[in-house]
């Protein structure tokens, strides 16, 4: 079975990009077979694995509209082993007017991961989603078992939430009754800066159990190395950020699991 997870918050820079490639990278190195869905038209997952521009022939854009073609010819391998994407490009930006007539679109995205899981088995489809609640984010919400929310330790983390839950839980009454919020990652935590622990105290308040332990720091290798086009656990193994991410994998697959 393979179980497909969206990285969604509305908000810029809270870590969704950087989550889904650490998270992705992690989880693949602990064995499971992993598939990134690049679903930003900035493409920065496709970048940070290591995928120039110049190398994304067949996008995620290009999938949705030719929902039949066969799934490999999408596929990108990463340096990594066990760690695919389909990346995407500024042509994903398109995309919504592009079929705005047509009444099945908020399905186009699973029908294109129905077409992959019947061809491979991926253990994890990770989506990296834009930052709104475009049609592009519906899709993910429509195509996926679960969301992972990242949210940035900073004054004003917790605004916008309650409109994302309102979200998920639309598309769950009208379009994927399995939808299930799995976690929440709190990113760019800074142990100096008293509003960081008064922001993860508002949100175990807000999401109890589902809030990870594992908090994400706010750690320079981190944003340094996507532009090696590489996780930070390959760009520094050992830096706090590395750590982190491979502490939260290790929680995402064996502790709070249950959706
Ligand atoms: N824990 C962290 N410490 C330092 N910088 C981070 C951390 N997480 C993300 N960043 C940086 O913050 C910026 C936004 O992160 P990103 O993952 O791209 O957010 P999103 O995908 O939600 O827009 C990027 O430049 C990234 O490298
Ligand atoms: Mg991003």
């Amino acid at each position: 079975m393979t179980k497909t997870i969206s990285i969604i918050n509305q908000k810029g820079g809270v870590g969704k990009t950087t989550s889904t490639i650490n998270l992705g990278y992690a989880l693949a190195s602990s064995g499971q077979k992993i598939l990134v869905i690049d679903l930003d038209p900035q493409g920065n997952a496709s970048t940070g694995l290591g995928i120039d521009r110049g190398k994304r022939e067949k996008t995620i854009y290009e999938f949705l509209v030719n929902r039949n073609d066969d799934p490999n010819s999408f596929i990108s391998k990463t340096k990594t082993e066990n760690l695919d994407i389909i990346c995407a490009n500024e042509d994903l930006s398109g995309f919504e007017t592009e079929v705005a007539d047509d009444s099945k679109r908020a399905f186009f995205l699973r029908d294109v991961l129905d077409q992959i899981k019947q061809k491979s088995q991926y253990n994890h489809i990770l989506i990296d989603c834009p930052p709104s609640l475009s049609l592009l984010t519906i899709m993910a919400l429509v195509a996926s078992d679960t969301v992972i929310i990242p949210l940035q330790t900073e004054f004003f983390a917790l605004e916008g939430v309650s409109q994302l839950i309102k979200t998920i839980e639309r598309v769950k009454e009208n379009l994927n009754k399995n939808l299930s919020i799995q976690g929440v990652i709190l990113t760019m935590y800074d142990r100096r800066n008293k509003l960081s622990s008064q922001v993860e105290q508002e949100a175990r308040k807000y999401f109890g159990s589902k809030v990870y332990k594992t908090v994400i720091p706010r750690n320079v290798r981190i944003s340094e190395a996507p532009s090696h086009g590489m996780p930070v656990i390959v760009y520094d193994k050992n830096s706090s950020g590395s750590i982190a991410y491979q502490e939260l994998s290790n929680e995402i697959l064996n502790g709070s699991y249950a959706a």
